[in-house]
């Protein structure tokens, strides 16, 4: 939620600040704004604009009405004030000497915005964030302060979660940057340096930077950074070398970077499983949990949110399936709030793309409050989860664009079956047939999704068959009512049709009451232990005038074509693999509806790639 970045160097800033929140807008979108210093006005220059960044960069030509080499901007997803001008960000002072830009929820706003009017300072938006421009103007201004020392004072006074960027028009040559629950990076240049809420935005300047951790400032200028502790006192951060491509965050040709990302998955799940077998064996390196410790789990805990939620489903399948612990899985916002049984002999697997989900994050705080281990599955290396877990095994995906998560959801499930094969193994609960079965059927994971992918012209017939339906069932039984609840997802926050999913035998005792003449139906029946139990739902719902898009197997594609309207099918395969390769139809389906509809299928209104609010 909420983009920022900004740079302190010698070129013209503001085409780098716009560039660099072009590759932030996943993040929010419906506002954006940049503060710059001006020699020629000697002061602060702050332009916003409500919408697309784009409405912004026509406003600005690109950058070139700008002067200035210093600067901060943002991207903003709404949480306090509609998307407006004046809600945008950068928030200035009344002095107009301090610019703010902020990601996150100052919770404590309200108190501190009566306590600065009962001082005479007048609020101009609805935003929290004016109030930490405003506060630091007041300490700066009345206690006669260094910038600093103010934004010190008002980091003592704050309450919630935010990464700040501070632009102070009496300290020209300089940006300050915050953090506590909210993603910040610094990105070391060449006379020049950054800060970002994330490496895209500044990978085509430096691949050197480091991640801020909760409590810490960083003071940027041109010659370096220099980076304090929550007490202020002055810490070396350790700078780590970021190694993949320009182009992985590019759209390279393609129209929309899901479909992009779609088609990458056979290569990210080559990246994300290839290195983790050796001699025919899972092998995990820097695996920090002892062979002891694992056989004395009492059961395993996954937590998550929206897709990332759904791959645990399926895990909890697989894993109870190959290690016989019992698995719960808990949406990660329930999580804190259930009193969950949870003790040293758990095992909490938190799953998260992005690695900031502040939901997830606090589940995983929960946990570890609780006396868990916590290994976290994560995409975005160096993310807040991943440096607060015991384990991280990072799923390799590269970076992930889209809202709409895909590859993202790929190849965590890759790392949840090779977590399931390690443990199924360690356990003695799965036999060696069965682990080399399995693990080869992985290596074969890659090629057979190439397969899947080559059927994309015909899932975009299906599509334009379909897309004008209000309302969508995905049904499924066992793993196929797990991959329904992605396949529903999918379809509902990129085309915002109406759709649900549901476990088939729950029909019967509701929901076929909405079922009538036309209603579409996506009716999974992948999974080859209950095809005939899928095969009678499928009846069920003709029956009442559903048109059924079935989605199974190659080898079953006759049987279902006798009941279904139409019938997709995945190459066959283990069992395992079913949920993996009976994804990716199901996001191409979603991709296809959303655009015939014509919607804004990266950016789908409402949402954020990362939720960094609760
Ligand atoms: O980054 P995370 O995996 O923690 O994100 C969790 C969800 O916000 C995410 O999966 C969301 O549901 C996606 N937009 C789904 O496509």
């Amino acid at each position: 939620m909420c983009g920022i970045v900004g740079y302190v160097g010698s070129e013209q800033v503001a085409p780098i600040l716009l560039d660099g929140l072009s590759k932030l807008e996943y993040r929010g979108y419906d506002s954006a704004g940049v503060a710059v210093y001006s020699p020629q006005h000697h002061g602060l220059v702050v332009e916003k604009a409500k919408g697309r960044l784009q409405v912004l960069s026509d406003m600005l030509h690109g950058g070139a009405d700008l002067d200035g080499t210093v600067g901060i901007g943002h991207t903003r997803w709404a949480t306090h004030g509609a998307p407006s001008d004046v809600n945008s960000h950068p928030q200035v002072s009344r002095s107009g000497k301090i610019a703010v830009v902020h990601n996150g929820i100052i919770e404590n706003y309200a108190e501190l915005k009566q306590f600065l009017e009962e001082q005479g300072v007048p609020f101009t938006s609805e935003t929290d964030t004016e109030v930490v421009a405003q506060l630091i103007a007041y300490f700066y201004e009345s206690e006669q302060v260094d910038i600093l020392d103010a934004v010190g004072r008002v980091l003592r006074r704050i309450e919630g979660a935010y990464a700040l960027g501070i632009l102070c028009a009496d300290a020209p040559d300089q940006l300050i940057a915050v953090r506590k629950d909210s993603p910040l990076i610094l990105g070391y240049g060449d006379g020049c340096n950054f800060l970002a809420s994330d490496v895209t935005a500044i990978i085509r300047h430096t691949r050197e930077v480091s991640y801020m951790d909760d409590g810490e400032v960083a003071v940027l200028t041109r010659e370096g950074i220099r980076c304090y502790n929550h007490l202020m006192q002055p810490i070396e951060k350790e700078i780590c070398h970021v190694d993949w491509e320009v182009d992985a965050a590019e759209k390279g040709g393609y129209e929309h970077f899901m479909f992009k990302e779609i088609m990458e998955q056979p290569e990210a799940l080559r990246r994300c499983i290839f290195p983790r077998v050796r001699d025919g064996q899972v092998y995990f390196e820097d695996f920090g949990l002892s062979d002891d410790y694992l056989r004395s789990i009492s059961k395993i805990y996954i937590v998550a949110c929206g897709s990332s939620y759904h791959v645990g489903m399926v895990g909890k399948y697989h894993l109870e399936r190959l290690t016989r612990k019992p698995v719960e899985v808990a949406l990660a916002s329930e999580f804190r709030y259930m009193d969950p049984i949870v003790d040293e002999s758990t095992l909490v697997v938190v799953i998260s793309q992005s690695g900031e989900t502040l939901d997830t994050m606090a589940a995983l705080r929960e946990a570890k409050r609780l006396g868990a281990k916590i290994l976290s599955i994560v995409n975005v290396v160096g993310s807040s989860i991943a440096r607060e877990s015991d384990v991280v095994l990072y799923t390799w995906a590269g970076p992930e664009i889209a809202v709409a998560t895909t590859k993202g959801y790929s190849t965590q499930l890759a790392v949840v079956n090779l977590l399931a094969l390690y443990l199924g193994k360690l356990l003695g609960t799965l036999g060696e047939q069965e682990y080399h079965a399995i693990l080869e059927e992985m290596l074969r994971l890659p090629e057979k999704m190439d397969q899947v992918l080559t059927h994309v012209n015909e899932i975009q017939y299906l599509a334009s068959q379909y897309f004008n339906h209000d309302s969508v069932f995905f049904i499924g039984r066992n793993v196929d009512y797990a991959l329904g609840l992605e396949g529903s997802l999918k379809l509902k926050e990129i085309s915002y049709i109406h759709s649900e999913a549901y476990a088939s035998g729950e029909l019967k005792h509701g929901t076929i009451s909405l079922i009538e003449d036309g209603t579409l139906v996506v009716a999974l029946g992948t999974y080859h232990k209950l095809f005939e139990k899928a095969m009678s739902n499928v009846v069920e719902v003709k029956a009442r005038g559903a048109d059924v898009l079935a989605l199974t197997t190659e080898g079953r594609r006759e049987e279902m074509a006798k009941n279904a309207t139409a019938v997709l099918t995945i190459p066959d395969a283990h069992d395992l693999m079913l949920p993996s390769l009976g994804v990716v139809p199901l996001q191409l389906f979603a991709y296809y509806v959303a655009l015939m509809r014509g919607c804004d299928i990266d950016k789908p209104r409402n949402l954020a790639k990362s939720v960094t609010v609760e």
